[in-house]
């Protein structure tokens, strides 16, 4: 495996989440949570199956070049539930952002409150100013969490999402910095 130059991420802390770099003591449960059909078929990014090899990948890439990705945590017992991560694009004020929750802790929130904890941080304390998702139709999970956290619907890209050989339409969502402070402020 390549060895990349990683930059260090911080610490982004919420209610009841932690969101932190992740590190080899986490690989074990991304294979067992991330390598779940329910939840990798779903992203764009996460191979099916998910194989050691793809665990080393993610976590070498984890936090390197234009990414910067964090392990969803619970604070009650420290334990991996989740990743988030922001892509920034290369203006350097706008995002793309990804995320996934383990499907055992499904339906409790904590995927609305980890994503408005990377909003917080990328547009409070990062200057960002625009972030987007793009995710494939019949997610209405996904759609929920992005609106809840204030993502606003953008388009629809028809035949815009392909994985594995399959073909679905994207849709786009996105929020703008000044939404979100009035949303916040
Ligand atoms: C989408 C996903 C992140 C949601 O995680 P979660 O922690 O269960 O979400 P939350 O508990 O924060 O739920 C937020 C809202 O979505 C709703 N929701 C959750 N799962 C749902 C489902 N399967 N169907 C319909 N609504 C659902 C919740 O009821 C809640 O809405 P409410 O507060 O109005 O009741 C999770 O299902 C997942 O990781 N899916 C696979 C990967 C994926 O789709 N990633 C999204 C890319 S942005």
């Amino acid at each position: 495996m390549k060895t990349l130059n990683t930059v260090a991420a911080h610490v982004i802390e919420t209610e009841r989440l932690q969101l932190r770099a992740p590190n080899r003591g986490d690989l074990e449960t991304y294979l067992r949570l991330a390598g779940d059909p329910r939840v990798a078929l779903k992203t764009t990014g996460i191979p099916h199956p998910l194989r050691e090899a793809d665990a080393n990948e993610w976590l070498a890439r984890a936090n390197y070049g234009t990414r910067r990705t964090f392990v969803i945590a619970r604070k009650e017992d420290a334990g991996m539930i989740g990743a988030v991560h922001l892509e920034t694009r290369p203006d350097r004020v706008s995002a793309e952002a990804g995320l996934w929750i383990g499907v055992p802790y499904w339906r409790r929130g904590y995927a609305t409150e980890a994503l408005r904890g990377i909003l917080r941080d990328a547009f409070g304390e990062r200057g960002l100013l625009y972030i987007t998702t793009g995710i494939p139709t019949g997610n209405p999970a996904a759609e929920r969490v992005l609106r809840k956290a204030g993502l606003k619907f953008e388009s629809l890209v028809e035949g815009g999402f392909r994985r594995e050989g399959i073909i679905q339409d994207r849709v786009n969502h996105g929020l703008f910095a000044d939404e979100w402070e009035a949303l916040h402020c």
